[in-house]
């Protein structure tokens, strides 16, 4: 378990292993021993008030033994390129067949946030969502207040497509934004 690697399979039978590697980052599936990090940063009260609150119900260990085998969700660790693991990206709730996924990603260590790391991770996650996986659409949920995340999703070609009222139950401080972006538009604007 200790250095046990998400060995989740693409929809085509292959595993999807090989690191994404981007201008400012590279990142690869979650591992084991990346777990008392992400549970740190999941603890951490400004991250809970900016992404709500992820292993409420589960640990971390739960939360990464349900990953193993899982078709519907990818984990991937956020590092630079000198090997600091800073976040974590998900594209989660992955329906093959309406080729949809919700995209999660917290970088965790704050000295790290607005240095373009976040649009960097996004981006790769996006040539693999929409290029490998051949997916068609790609949303995403954010508290309507959370301003960086709400500036990088747009500046990335994301658009709001509703304002969800905030959960009693999982305690959201704010509107939530729904935002969404198409492969069409996604191939537009990296063609340009
Ligand atoms: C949101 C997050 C992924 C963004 O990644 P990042 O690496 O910090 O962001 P980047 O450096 O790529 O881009 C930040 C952009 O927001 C802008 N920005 C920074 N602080 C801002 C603020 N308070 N208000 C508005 N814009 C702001 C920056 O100027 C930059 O835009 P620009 O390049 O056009 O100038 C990251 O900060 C993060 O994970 N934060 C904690 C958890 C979180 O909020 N997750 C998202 C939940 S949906």
């Amino acid at each position: 378990m200790a250095s046990a690697s998400t060995t989740t399979q693409t929809k085509t039978g292959q595993p999807d292993l090989n690191p994404l590697v981007g201008a400012v980052t590279i990142m690869r599936p979650v591992a084991a021993h990346d777990l008392p990090v992400l549970e740190a940063w999941d603890e951490d009260p400004e991250i809970i008030a900016l992404m709500g609150r992820k292993y409420a119900d589960r640990s971390t260990t739960d939360w990464f033994r349900s990953l193993q085998g899982r078709r519907t969700c990818r984990a991937w660790v956020i590092m630079t390129h000198d090997q600091r693991l800073i976040g974590e990206l998900e594209l989660a709730e992955i329906n093959w067949r309406a080729g949809t996924a919700e995209l999660r990603i917290c970088i965790g260590e704050k000295d790290c946030w607005s240095h373009g790391f976040g649009t960097d991770a996004i981006q790769s996650a996006l040539r693999m969502a929409f290029g490998h996986y051949e997916l068609r659409s790609i949303y995403l949920r954010v508290f309507a207040t959370n301003e960086r995340a709400v500036r990088v999703y747009q500046r990335l070609g994301f658009r709001k497509e509703a304002i969800l009222t905030p959960s009693s139950r999982r305690e959201d401080p704010a509107p939530v934004l729904l935002m969404s972006l198409t492969r069409q538009r996604w191939q537009v604007r990296t063609a340009g």
